[in-house]
């Protein structure tokens, strides 16, 4: 299913497959992917042709993109790119830097505000032939002000003509939330429909009719606990094929997990290395960082892996797909290395046994009693 050019050799696909690549065998840490060789690659030298050309020993590494195939029977890769705060002028160069080192899935939204730099990345490894558009998985979200029917298909459009791409290949609403499109602000309650107002499964099937006209391939949702999930099913007798929501080790979401596993839900766990780069107003004092755990960093270590790797890993051994941010070329090609990485059954342990609840994507300021969620009853 992957179309990669010829002069790339290091070939994702969607059901599978890559072409093995070879990594020093010095390099203890699988931390990325060595540039002369890429530069081989990118010449069209098999991977025999460049082992039979290095004078160092190397171990041949077959990067096998895994995938997780959705309850509408399409393939989602079970590692993506995330994009929320990445900044329109680094993450142009960041999507075409990480399509061309293998990656085939990226995580977009429209309120990320960098969309069409997002579409620019796209645009601009299609046309150097690294990728085809029918290889790659682009997910986006629907905005809160879009939730009324109505709305549904402007903000796909949107977003649509912002990335430059005629269809997504899955859509998600991307908060329980509905804001009032006329409000400029939403800092009060009279700026949000009740769920009563403008239930979230109107918004939902409004999200579906896009699959039908071929805007969308997958409608998902995020931010949803079982409850909420189970009402749109209920209402619209048709099961989201993703949920994505905030999922690490401080925040395992094990009975959502279980939950979505039952119904045929994919997770998609979102700021898995802890979401360092947010902005300080999103933070509270003394936030423990995921990266920083002694238990993650002892781990890693056992593992031949850096932190961040390991939280990756760990994130696909448990069946969810994972999409990790970055702008930074070394820490995308580390974040894929750890894309095929076998974990042990005791590191899987050992991070399944970390007792830490956090969690840091909170849309607290949402809450209005009455209107929409009083308090944790949003994760209820
Ligand atoms: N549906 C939702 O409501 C929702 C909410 C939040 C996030 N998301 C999605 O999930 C994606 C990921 O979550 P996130 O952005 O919150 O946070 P994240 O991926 O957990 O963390 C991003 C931070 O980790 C750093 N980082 C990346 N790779 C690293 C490595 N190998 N070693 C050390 N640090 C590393 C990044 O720095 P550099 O960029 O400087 O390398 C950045 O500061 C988002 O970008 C977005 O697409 C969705």
């Amino acid at each position: 299913m992957c179309k990669r050019s010829k002069s790339l050799s290091i070939q994702g696909d969607r059901n599978g497959s890559f072409e093995p690549i070879l990594v020093p065998k010095h390099q203890r840490r699988i931390a990325g992917l060595d540039e002369n060789i890429l530069a081989l690659y990118a010449r069209g030298n098999s991977t025999r042709a460049i082992s039979a050309q290095l004078e160092e020993p190397y171990l041949m590494k077959t990067f096998a993109m895994k995938t997780f195939t959705l309850n509408d029977g399409t393939q989602i890769p079970a590692f993506g790119l995330g994009t929320w705060k990445s900044p329109a002028d680094e993450v142009r160069q960041a999507v075409k830097t990480a399509l061309e080192l293998g990656y085939c899935h990226v995580d977009a939204a429209w309120i990320y505000q960098n969309e069409q730099a997002v579409g620019e990345g796209i645009s601009a490894a299609i046309g150097s032939g690294a990728i085809a558009r029918e290889s790659l998985f682009v997910t986006s979200k629907l905005w809160n002000t879009f939730h009324r029917p109505q709305d549904v298909e402007t903000g796909c459009r949107e977003t649509l003509s912002a990335l430059g791409l005629d269809y997504l290949d899955l859509y998600l609403m991307h908060w329980p939330v509905a804001f009032k499109p006329q409000a400029s602000q939403h800092k009060n309650p009279e700026d949000f429909y009740s769920l009563d107002e403008l239930p979230l499964s109107q918004t939902f099937e409004a999200m579906l009719k896009l699959r039908e006209k071929g805007l969308a391939k997958s409608i998902g949702v995020s931010n949803f606990t079982p409850s909420k999930l189970q009402r749109i099913i209920t209402e619209t007798g048709v099961v989201p094929s993703v949920n994505q929501v905030e999922l690490h080790p401080y925040n395992p979401q094990n009975e959502l997990l279980a939950y979505c596993q039952a119904q045929g839900i994919r997770l998609t766990a979102y700021s898995p290395l802890g979401s360092g780069d947010r902005p300080d107003s999103m933070k509270q004092k003394d936030e423990p960082p995921l990266l920083d755990n002694e238990t993650v960093n002892a781990i890693a270590q056992t593992e031949n892996l850096s932190a961040a790797q390991l939280l990756i890993a760990w994130a696909i051994d448990r069946g969810t797909v994972v999409i990790p941010k970055s702008t930074h070329a070394s820490r995308l090609a580390e974040n894929l290395a750890a894309a095929t990485h076998t974990l042990s059954a005791e590191a899987r342990a050992a991070l399944d046994a970390i007792d830490i609840q956090y969690r840091y994507v909170s849309p607290s300021m949402w809450f209005f009693p009455g209107i929409t969620y009083q308090g944790d009853s949003f994760w209820c």
